[in-house]
Order: structure tokens, then sequence, then C-alpha cells
């Protein structure tokens, strides 16, 4: 098996020429040399033939912005408040699973260039570094990523265990009861390599097979869950609970209707059930059936400062970024994370400039070219 590593000499080299890159396109290509080819695929890909993947993008760009002009444009503020925590502006990092696959600190390098960066960060609950571990090492607000586990009362210790490392929220993983067709890691054969562990997961970590494709994930996501699993873990939950992975505007409504701190359209990155409709065209269409009742993320294909700015304009709140972060980390470490995160940040500030929406309060629905 190949390594999946890269050496942390062969990322500081790089971290010299990070100004060099100058787009998350940059961080891409960049990535796609140096992480291995297991690694690569694992982060990369999306479910089956990849036509949602493809979406997420593509419905991005086919949307043109209606700018105004002649509007003072000379004080900019990006920042906006979410779920108790003032972000600078309106982006966060998605959960997304075992960072040492692409660097050998794992998420500690993350979460330090989400310090850097000052954006908060969502921890996954299959990270490669512990709950504990992390939050010891956060200055910015972190919420915990839950995946349901078959056994509730391992869910319920998770919970407790985020609640105890102050996490400021549970982001509950609706979307993904099992994994989709991954047929890109099935020719792989992508296995988790034997010294990348699941760090919050050790109950489970001691008996696991270390299967190919996406066996290489079997016990360790819900396998079931209901709404009822949701009104369990309000029983118990001091954290906010925002549930992502919805798209259909009657899960929303559900999920406002059963009182949750928020939700976020997403469709897992395009990773599960191909042929679903971009995020972006989900949006509008949840954020309507919402009409303000709890704040509306999304993510999915978030590359550009102006993609940023079509979320807002179609109502979510704040957008949240996967992919992209582990190219940042896989390029440079936590410099690559904060850089990769501080390029989206100028360029929202340059798109707001130029499209006469000085405010984030002042993006809404006349800046879509329609
Ligand atoms: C490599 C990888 C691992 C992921 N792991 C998780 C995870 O553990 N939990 C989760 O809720 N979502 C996970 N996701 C989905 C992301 O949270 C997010 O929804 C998606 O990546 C957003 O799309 P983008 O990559 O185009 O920005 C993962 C995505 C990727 C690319």
């Amino acid at each position: 098996m190949t390594s999946t590593r890269v050496s942390s000499s062969a990322n500081s080299e790089l971290s010299s020429s990070l100004e060099d890159l100058v787009c998350l396109q940059d961080f891409e290509g960049c990535a796609r040399g140096l992480v291995s080819s297991i690694a690569w695929e694992y982060i990369h890909s999306g479910a089956a033939d990849e036509i949602t993947l493809r979406a997420n993008r593509e419905r991005l760009d086919a949307i043109r912005l209606c700018p105004r002009v002649l509007r003072d444009v000379s004080l900019l503020d990006t920042r906006t408040s979410v779920l108790g925590m003032e972000l600078p502006f309106p982006l966060m990092i998605a959960p997304t699973a075992l960072h040492k696959l692409v660097h050998a600190e794992g998420e500690l390098a993350t979460v330090r260039g989400a310090n850097a960066a000052g954006v908060p960060f969502t921890l996954s609950t299959l990270s490669s570094v512990s709950i504990e571990d992390v939050a010891a090492q956060a200055t910015v607000p972190l919420w915990f990523q839950l995946y349901i586990q078959r056994d509730r009362e391992l869910t319920r210790s998770l919970v407790q265990r985020a609640e105890a490392a102050k996490f400021a929220g549970l982001c509950v993983t609706v979307d993904t009861p099992i994994l989709g067709v991954r047929n890109r890691l099935q020719r792989a054969r992508f296995v988790v390599p034997p010294e990348i562990e699941f760090a919050n997961l050790h109950e489970i970590e001691v008996k696991r097979a270390r299967h190919g494709g996406t066996g290489a994930f079997t016990g360790v996501i819900p396998e079931s869950m209901t709404w009822k699993d949701i009104e369990w873990l309000q029983s118990f939950s001091k954290l906010p609970i925002v549930l992502k992975g919805i798209l259909n505007p009657e899960d929303a409504d559900q999920a406002a209707k059963l009182g949750v701190a928020g939700i976020i359209v997403s469709n897992h990155g395009a990773r599960d059930l191909d042929t679903l409709p971009a995020t972006i065209d989900a949006l509008p269409r949840v954020a309507d059936r919402i009409a303000g009742r709890i704040p509306v993320l999304m993510d999915g294909g978030i590359r550009r400062g102006t993609d940023i700015l079509k979320a807002l304009a179609l109502g979510a709140v704040a957008v949240l970024l996967g992919r992209p972060v582990l190219y940042g980390l896989g390029t440079g470490g936590e410099r690559g994370v904060e850089r990769i995160v501080k390029i989206l940040r100028s360029e929202l500030e340059l798109t707001m400039a130029l499209s006469g929406r000085p405010t984030i309060a002042s993006i809404d629905r006349t800046l879509i070219w329609s």
C-alpha cells in the first residue's frame, strides 16, 4: 500500500510558495500532485457517475449576477452572526473525515488554520484526531458533526464529550444512513491505512475489520435513523442542533417544526446519492419554506467569492467549505488552510464591492440576474 501521508518537509517547502497559489483551483491542482493517489480518490471523488458532483459546480457557474452601481462601497462589512457565533465572513469549515490522509498532523493542523483565518471549524465524528485534542487547540468556535452510531449510548457519550470540550454546536448529518455507490473508492480499493485511526471511536476501532472501498466505513455510520432519533438527541443535548443534509422543503419544514436550531442544505458533497439536485438549486426552495424561522446554511461546490454571494442571495446565512480545505491542508498544512479561507474572504469582499452590496444584509435575491 502506498503511503497516504505527505511528509512535513514536503509541506514546509511548499508553504513558502503558497502565496503563488491565487485561487482555490490552484490548490486543487497542487494537492493532486502531493497527496497519495488513494487519498486523492477519497477526497476528490463523488458518487457513481458524479452527475451531482458536476452539477454542484455547473449550477453555481450558470448563475449571473445583477449588480447595482453608484453605491458607496468604500466601507465593506462582511461580518455576520450564526447561532450566537460571530463570523468575520459567512463561511465555516465543513466536516470531513480523516484529515491525516492528507497531512501528518490531521485535524490539529486544520484547526490551527481555522484559528488563523478566524472561521469556525466543524469536526467530523470520523476525525483522525480526537474531540478533546482538537478542542485544546481551538480559539475559534467548534461544531461537532455527529453520525448517530448504531450503539446509541456511544452516540450519547460523543455528544457529552463535545459538550464537555465546549463545542458550540451539534451538526447532525441526516443524509447518510448508509454510504452510496462510490465506484472510485471501489476501483482504488480504498482502505483506511492502519496507522490512521477513527480517534473518537476507539470502542469500534478495536473491532473494526479493514475492508476496502466503502466497506472501510463499516460500523461507523448509523445504518438507520429517523426523526425519533433527533427528538431523542434534543431530549439531552445541551448544544444547539443543526441538521446537515436537507434538500427537500418538506424535510426542512419538519425540522423547523421540531425546533432544531438550524439546517444545512447539502447533498454531502455529491458523495452518496447521485442525480440529486445541485445544492444551489435546492437552497431557494428550502429557504422559502423555512421563511426565516431558523437559519439555513448551505454547502456543495463553493469555490469562489461569487459562489458565497450567490448562496447568500438565494437564502443562506452562511456556507460551509469541504474539499478545498483538504486541498489547502494537503498542500501547505495549517498555512494552506488559512490561505484558502483568506482567498475566499478577499474574493467575497471584491465581489460585494463590485456588485454594490457593501454589507451582508444588503445581499438579497435582487442580486440574481433572472
Ligand atoms: C473527503 C470528504 C469527507 C467527508 N466526510 C464527511 C463527514 O465525515 N461527515 C459529514 O457530515 N460530511 C462529510 N463530508 C461532506 C462535507 O461535509 C460537505 O458536505 C461537502 O464536502 C461540501 O461540498 P464541497 O466539498 O464541494 O465543498 C465529506 C466530504 C469530503 C469531500
